[in-house]
């Protein structure tokens, strides 16, 4: 198993309050599954992702890749399994305003120490693949919103991770170029066998998924393959 998920609990403390926002989630996938994360908002899912890509800590329980467990490991080995096993979408593509597009794109492989010339390469490529590689020189702002998206991929593939964690990748969408980042998704599963974690309100999404997982109130309710 990939990702191993037991008794995973995670609460948030505000002041005198306690929010429960994870109560209990055990769960395994494997290696190339493309997972669709559903629920109502506040349910848990980015939360979920959260502890899934070492970003934050649990409550208890725990988080295991490849069998290393994520708590176990020291902050350098945690942020090495960041920068080099995970890839992140995130639903509001943080791009950077200032950089090109294939600056963007290069930014997890400068975390990585790769050089230049090699990183300009790998941005190239990232974004033929994204069907965006004759617009390397471009800004951000240059760009429509399903071309920031899929910035946003490559920029999460361009280090090829072996699992992409993707909260609401289709979120900001109209219909058509939702799809288009959906094939692009199935393509990269498919050809790269890259693990997909896809969390979505979209049931179209949802329905292309190799398993769907319905998160509520902090708990898995039903899961279908
Ligand atoms: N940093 C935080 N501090 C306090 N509470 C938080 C924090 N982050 C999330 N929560 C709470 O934890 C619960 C789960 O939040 P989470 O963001 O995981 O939900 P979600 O399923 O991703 O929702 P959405 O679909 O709206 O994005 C919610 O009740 C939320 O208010
Ligand atoms: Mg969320």
């Amino acid at each position: 198993m990939q990702i191993t998920i037991q008794h995973l609990t995670k609460e948030y403390r505000m002041g005198k309050e306690t929010v429960r926002a994870l109560k209990g989630v055990t769960l395994d996938i494997e290696k190339g599954e493309m997972i669709a994360l559903i629920g109502r908002s506040g349910s848990g899912k980015s939360t979920l992702l959260q502890l899934i890509g070492g970003l934050d800590t649990p409550t208890s329980g725990s988080v295991a890749v490849n069998g290393k467990e994520l708590g176990k490991m020291k902050d350098r080995e945690r942020s090495t399994y960041r920068n080099n096993t995970i890839g992140f979408v995130f639903q509001f593509f943080y791009l950077q305003p200032y950089l090109t597009i294939s600056q963007n794109v290069q930014i997890p492989l400068i975390f990585q120490g790769v050089e230049k010339n090699t990183r300009e390469q790998s941005a190239k490529e990232a974004l033929e693949t994204v069907g965006l590689g004759d617009m390397l020189q471009r800004l951000p702002n240059q760009l429509s919103g399903g071309q920031m998206q899929r910035v946003a991929i490559a920029r999460a593939l361009v280090h090829k991770p072996e699992i992409v964690l993707a909260d609401e990748p289709t979120g900001n969408l109209d219909e058509k170029t939702g799809d288009e980042i959906l094939e692009l998704i199935k393509k990269l599963n498919k050809e790269f066998n890259t693990t997909f974690i896809i969390v979505t309100h979209d049931s179209h999404v949802a329905s292309q998924a190799d398993r769907i997982i319905q998160l509520a109130d902090g708990q898995i309710v039903t899961t279908n393959a």
